[in-house]
């Protein structure tokens, strides 16, 4: 996938605050603005109307003698293909998630520009590379960092003084921090597959993966120091200890019986995977006490301290890396998580992918919060408990729109994680039995996914029949109709742009009982049956076949293409009739009547 860019007016706040005075703070990981950038305004990319005319040539067989141009009759009021293509929202936004980029899908947004004068910022000590000595660089260092950036992008500009303050710092390491204009270097972007600004880079011997902490000095810091350092740390000293204690506030020791050799080994490999939590050996036994763990305890022991509450977690698994890795990893959050930007990466970052998401206002926290909590003592390591303050306006309108809640009233969420990202909704009384016997049906898979929907209309006799999430098995799968449905979105020109010909499609069908034209507003529906990643997604659903994946329908925008893919593919065969008359009869006057009624509704919409 080539450039895409997404209108900055549709980023969710938790993105466009990134102008404002709290700049430092704002860093949100890839996982969380993919997830919210999925959720209310999806990906667009167009489709030229005309691309496929393969199709159209095979179905010429079927139709070259069927004269359809009575489809196009009464006036046909979209605009000349193509014209879409001038709309200003013209967004395109690549939908691959898996990376650990840093993406600022926000593009270029001038407003930025204007709110933001570029702070002069001392960053002599970050090198700066071009394409002809980039690879020089990186092979004659052993530790590089890199960051692709451009020039416009506010971000970037948010991570000039903290990066180069991590560049003065770790000079001294060793550490080669380094950023290349990626607006210029061209090839070496597109080499690394820079998808959006900045995308930082960390290179050991040459070999690089993305940096996905924090964007402040310290995290930044801290993380490098991790990855290049022993992996662990001796205590010996008491001042050592005392040192650690006060200022970390997540650590684990172990208690060993030697400095060196497997048990140590074992545990600086497991060190190694994970990214923010420091690991120290001790053989002393007053030290062993300071870091609660019994000085008679048989060795190797160790615990995760924390300075949130719960504090201590004692491992009692097999001493290998893994095991060791495993326990710090389902440990290391708190019961509950608060979701905040800073507290984002952790949550999503997490191995654990499966969440618990209680939805509630200040006025319910002290009174849900601690039967959130007692609950999650149960799956620790299998669920990650997150508290979304609803009326916290940073992130609480985002997050709950996301997952499709709206009002007051408490709510618990059961997801999937982003891979499936299925949810499911706890109706009721929020206590701790009811959270319990819930997050075993969801490990046991027991519960029926919770559906983002609109409200299901009382009446729905239009020509286009409206599917919202919870009246789709009922429209779109039911077997002994031929059905086609437009996934638009409010907001996308495309969509408009197509409104008129889908109306018309649809009344010249009306009459056929075995065909449904319906349309669904994809922004605030969903249903594990579609798959839209672009606004509009046509697709067809033929009688009999519910149960395989939908036929995407391609090609021509026009009710005559339409009608033909219909012909093609419909399971059971209709014809229309074409009318006797191709002169204006006085029938017509009802369809300039409905096609001037048609044509005012899209004004009102535009
Ligand atoms: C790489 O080349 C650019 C442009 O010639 C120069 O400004 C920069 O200092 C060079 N960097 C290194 C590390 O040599
Ligand atoms: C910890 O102590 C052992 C034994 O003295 C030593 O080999 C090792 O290098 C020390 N580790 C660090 C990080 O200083
Ligand atoms: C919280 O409670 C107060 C007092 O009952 C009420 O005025 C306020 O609207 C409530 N806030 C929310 C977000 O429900």
């Amino acid at each position: 996938m080539g450039k895409f860019f997404i209108s900055p007016r549709k980023l969710p706040s938790i993105h466009t605050h990134i102008a404002m005075p709290t700049r430092r703070r704002l860093v949100v990981s890839l996982s969380l603005a993919t997830l919210l950038l999925l959720s209310s305004f999806s990906l667009i990319h167009s489709k030229t109307p005309s691309q496929n005319n393969d199709d159209n040539n095979n179905n010429k067989d079927d139709d070259h003698d069927e004269d359809l141009s009575f489809l196009e009759e009464p006036d046909d009021i979209s605009p000349p293909p193509g014209s879409h293509l001038n709309h200003p929202d013209l967004d395109h936004l690549d939908d691959d998630d898996d990376g650990g980029d840093f993406d600022d899908f926000s593009g270029h947004d001038p407003s930025a520009d204007e709110a933001y004068k570029e702070p002069l910022v001392d960053d002599r000590d970050v090198v700066v590379l071009r394409e002809r000595n980039f690879t020089t660089v990186i092979e004659n260092n052993q530790f590089v960092m890199v960051e692709f950036y451009a020039p416009w992008c506010a971000h970037c500009q948010a991570l000039a003084p903290e990066y180069a303050a991590a560049a003065t710092e770790l000079k001294s390491d060793g550490v080669v921090l380094a950023k290349v204009d990626a607006t210029v270097e061209n090839e070496l972007a597109h080499e690394y597959d820079v998808q959006g600004f900045p995308t930082v880079f960390f290179f050991v011997d040459g070999v690089h993966k993305p940096y996905t902490g924090q964007r402040t000095k310290d995290a930044i810091v801290k993380w490098i120091r991790k990855k290049i350092g022993p992996g662990v740390y001796n205590i010996t000293t008491w001042d050592d200890a005392e040192r650690v204690l006060f200022s970390e506030s997540k650590v684990v020791l172990a208690f060993l019986d030697s400095l060196v050799g497997v048990e140590s080994d074992e545990l600086a490999a497991a060190s190694k995977l994970e990214d923010d939590v420091n690991f120290y050996q001790t053989v002393v036994p007053d030290t062993a006490r300071l870091f609660h763990i019994d000085p008679k305890a048989k060795r190797p022991a160790l615990v995760l301290l924390k300075k949130e509450e719960e504090k201590l977690n004692y491992f009692d698994g097999k001493f290998v890396r893994a095991e060791i890795a495993e326990f710090v990893s389902s440990n290391k959050l708190p019961l509950v998580t608060t979701f905040t930007r800073e507290s984002a990466p952790s949550i999503f970052g997490s191995k654990v992918k499966k969440q618990l998401l209680l939805f509630a206002t200040s006025n319910d926290t002290e009174k849900l919060v601690p039967e959130f909590k007692e609950a999650a003592k149960f799956f620790k390591g299998k669920v990650i408990f997150v508290h979304v303050e609803m009326d916290n306006e940073d992130v609480g309108k985002p997050v709950a729109d996301f997952f499709g809640i709206s009002g007051n009233t408490p709510k618990v969420v059961a997801y999937s994680g982003t891979d499936d990202g299925r949810r499911f909704l706890l109706d009721g009384e929020v206590t701790v039995d009811k959270i319990k016997a819930f997050g075993n049906d969801f490990l046991e898979d027991k519960l029926k996914p919770f559906l983002k929907s609109d409200p299901v209309p009382e009446s729905n006799d239009g020509d286009v029949k409206i599917v919202v999430g919870n009246n789709f098995d009922e429209i779109v799968l039911d077997e002994s109709k031929d059905v086609l449905l437009e996934v638009y979105a409010p907001w996308c020109g495309h969509c408009q742009a197509l409104e008129p010909t889908y109306n018309k499609l649809a009344k010249h069908l009306r009459g056929i009982e075995s065909i449904v034209i319906a349309k669904m507003d994809g922004s605030t529906n969903e249903h594990p049956r579609v798959k839209a990643d672009s606004f509009p997604t046509l697709l067809f659903y033929p009688a009999g076949k519910k149960s395989s994946d939908p036929i995407p329908v391609e090609g021509d925008r026009t009710v005559v293409a339409f009608y033909k893919f219909l012909r093609k593919h419909a399971s059971i065969p209709f014809q229309l009739k074409k009318p006797t008359s191709t002169s204006k009869p006085g029938s017509e006057s009802s369809d300039v009547k409905e096609s001037q009624a048609s044509s005012t509704d899209v004004k009102d919409e535009l």
